[in-house]
C-alpha cells in the first residue's frame, strides 16, 4: 500500500527547474532511497513531503490524504507522523544525550516528565547505546555517536515515517556500516517506513528497498539495484560505479 505519493510535482527556483513534473509512489513499510547529484532536489523534495517547504505545482498525498491543500489543523496532524534526521542535524551542545532525545517528547507530547525520560532511556537503547552514555555532552562524543543520538531524537516520538538526509555523510566507514545496520534493525522493531536521501552505495546496496534518481530534474530511474545494475545503462552504471570509487577513496 502507498503512503506517500507525489504527482506531477514541479518546483521552480527563478527559472531554475528542479522537478518537472516528477511523481512516484513510497509503499508502507519500505526503505525507500532518493538520490541523485549535488543540488538535484532530493532535499527539497523530503521538505515538500513533510511540509517545510511550499508545494508550488503538483500533489503530494500522505496516506490518501492531499497535503498540497490542507488546513492548518490537519496538517499539524500528519506532521505528527513524521519525524527526520536533517543533513548536519545538530544535537543541542548545552544538553546532554538524554535531554537531547527528550527534546520532541517535550515539543509534541504531555507525557508527564518521569514517562518522558524512560521513553528517552528506552530509545536511547534501541539505537545501540548505553545508560552509561545517558549524562554525556554532544562534545564528547565520536560522530557516529551523534548520529544515534540524533536518531533515538527522531524516533522517540514514534513516527510512522522516518526521513533521513544523507546519514552516513562524515562517518567512517565503519561507522556507516554499523548506522546502516542499524536503520535496517530500526525498521524491523518499529515498523516504519523510510526515506532515505544517500549517495552512499553501501546504504544503496545494502539498505534500500528501492531507489528513485533524480537528474536535470527528471526521475530517471524508479527500482531496486539489481534491476538498475541489470539494464547495462551507461547512466546507470556511471552513476552507481563513480558512487563507488568515490567511496573507495575516502
Ligand atoms: N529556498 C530556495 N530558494 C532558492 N533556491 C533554492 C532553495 N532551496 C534550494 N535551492 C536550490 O535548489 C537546488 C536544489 O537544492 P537541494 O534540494 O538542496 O539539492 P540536493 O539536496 O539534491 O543537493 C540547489 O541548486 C539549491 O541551491
Ligand atoms: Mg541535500
Amino acid at each position: 500500500m502507498s503512503i506517500i505519493k507525489v504527482n506531477n510535482l514541479t518546483t521552480k527556483f527563478g527559472n531554475r527547474v528542479i522537478h518537472d513534473k516528477i511523481s512516484f509512489q513510497v509503499n508502507q513499510g519500505e526503505i525507500f532511497g532518493v538520490l541523485g547529484g549535488s543540488g538535484s532536489g532530493k532535499t527539497t523534495l523530503i521538505k515538500q513531503i513533510v511540509m517545510l517547504q511550499e508545494i508550488q505545482e503538483g500533489e503530494i498525498f500522505f496516506l490518501n490524504k492531499n497535503i498540497s491543500n490542507i488546513t492548518m489543523k490537519d496538517s499539524l496532524e500528519i506532521k505528527n507522523n513524521f519525524s527526520y534526521l536533517f543533513q548536519f542535524g545538530a544535537l543541542y551542545s548545552f544538553l546532554n544525550v538524554l535531554e537531547n532525545i527528550e527534546v520532541m517528547l517535550k515539543e509534541y507530547t504531555n507525557l508527564p516528565i518521569e514517562l518522558i525520560q524512560e521513553v528517552a532511556l528506552t530509545n536511547l537503547k534501541l539505537v545501540g547505546l548505553k545508560e552509561e552514555h545517558a549524562n554525556l555532552y554532544p562534545s564528547e562524543l565520536s560522530g557516529g555517536m551523534k548520529k544515534r543520538v540524533a536518531l533515538a531524537r527522531a524516533i522517540a516520538i514514534d513516527p510512522k515515517v522516518l526521513f533521513l538526509d544523507e546519514p552516513t555523510s562524515g562517518l567512517d566507514p565503519s561507522s556507516a556500516d554499523q548506522f546502516n545496520e542499524l536503520i535496517l534493525n530500526l525498521k524491523k522493531m518499529l515498523n516504519l517506513t523510510i526515506i532515505i536521501i544517500t549517495h552512499d552505495l553501501k546504504t544503496i546496496k545494502n539498505t534500500l528497498d528501492r531507489f528513485i534518481i533524480i537528474n536535470d530534474a527528471n526521475i530517471v530511474f524508479n527500482g531496486d539495484i539489481t534491476t538498475a545494475l541489470n539494464k547495462n545503462d551507461i547512466f546507470l552504471n556511471d552513476f552507481l560505479t563513480i558512487k563507488k570509487d568515490e567511496k573507495n577513496g575516502y
